[in-house]
């Protein structure tokens, strides 16, 4: 199991240009991890630690649909954020709806399978791989964005549905449910994407699986009963992959 601090640990984060992947990179700098930055841009990434210097990182450019392409750099992660993510807002085209379907939930699936895969061939004194996948409180709330809300809810039940096959002994998974925070994906978010790092690892801390951190009250309540209920209804109606 990955516990904190991460002295020694390697941690790759996707969307890591994005505001909430950016403070990610910084929180888990301090916990002593070793980074790799998995974005699609092709510019450098300069992060400042708070004291002012650079944070040394291991820059791996990425695109969507290219995930098998990421299995040697995730051969030596040990821990994996997935948190990349895009928000159509009003658009309902077809292009929008593939993007959003292939961004939020069939990425973020394929690289799921990519790195449970990886954990599974671990030797047995390897210590235990971890994923964090960063859905939305979209899974189950209103976010005015409804291509968003679709795609965030099939990445969350996905996750669902094939967390009951993947973790296990070789791979702890955790879901990072998230309320509003400010970033190009939300311009009007109400909370700060470094607090939201912060209390992401807190909870961690705390051994959480599922990391809720929201203003809502409501999430903390509904969230875990729909993930309850979907562990339910899936392991009664669906069979373990032979
Ligand atoms: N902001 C919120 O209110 C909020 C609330 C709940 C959950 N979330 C989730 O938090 C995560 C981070 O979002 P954020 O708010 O920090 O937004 P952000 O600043 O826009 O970052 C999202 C990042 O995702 C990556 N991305 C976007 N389109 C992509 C594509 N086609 N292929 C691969 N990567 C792509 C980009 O990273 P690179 O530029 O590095 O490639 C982008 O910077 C997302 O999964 C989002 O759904 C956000």
């Amino acid at each position: 199991m990955v516990q904190l601090p991460l002295q020694g640990r390697t941690v790759a984060v996707s969307g890591a240009g994005g505001s909430l992947g950016q403070a990610l990179l910084q929180q888990l700098h301090r916990q002593g991890a070793s980074l790799v930055a998995l974005t699609t841009r092709q510019e450098t990434l300069q992060l400042k630690a708070a004291d002012g210097s650079p944070i040394p990182l291991r820059q791996v450019t990425w695109s969507c649909g290219q995930e098998e392409a990421l299995s040697a750099v995730l051969q030596d992660c040990d821990l994996l954020v997935i948190n990349h993510g895009f928000n159509s807002h009003g658009d309902r085209s077809p292009d929008a709806v593939e993007r959003s379907l292939q961004v939020n939930a069939l990425s973020s699936w394929r690289l799921l399978e990519l790195f449970a895969r990886l954990a599974q061939a671990d030797p047995p004194d390897r210590p235990r791989r971890e994923l964090w996948m960063n859905t939305s409180e979209a899974e189950i709330q209103a976010a005015v964005s409804p291509l968003y809300e679709l795609s965030k809810r099939l990445q969350g039940q996905l996750l669902s549905l094939r967390s009951l096959d993947l973790a296990g002994p070789k791979l702890r998974i955790r879901r990072l449910v998230l309320g509003p925070f400010r970033s190009a994906l939300n311009p009007i978010g109400v909370m700060d994407a470094t607090f939201v790092a912060r209390e992401i690892l807190r909870q961690v801390s705390w051994n959480c699986s599922l990391v809720i951190v929201t203003p809502n009250p409501l999430t903390y309540v509904l969230m875990p009963l729909a993930t309850l209920s979907r562990w339910l209804y899936f392991s009664l109606v669906s069979r373990p992959s032979p």
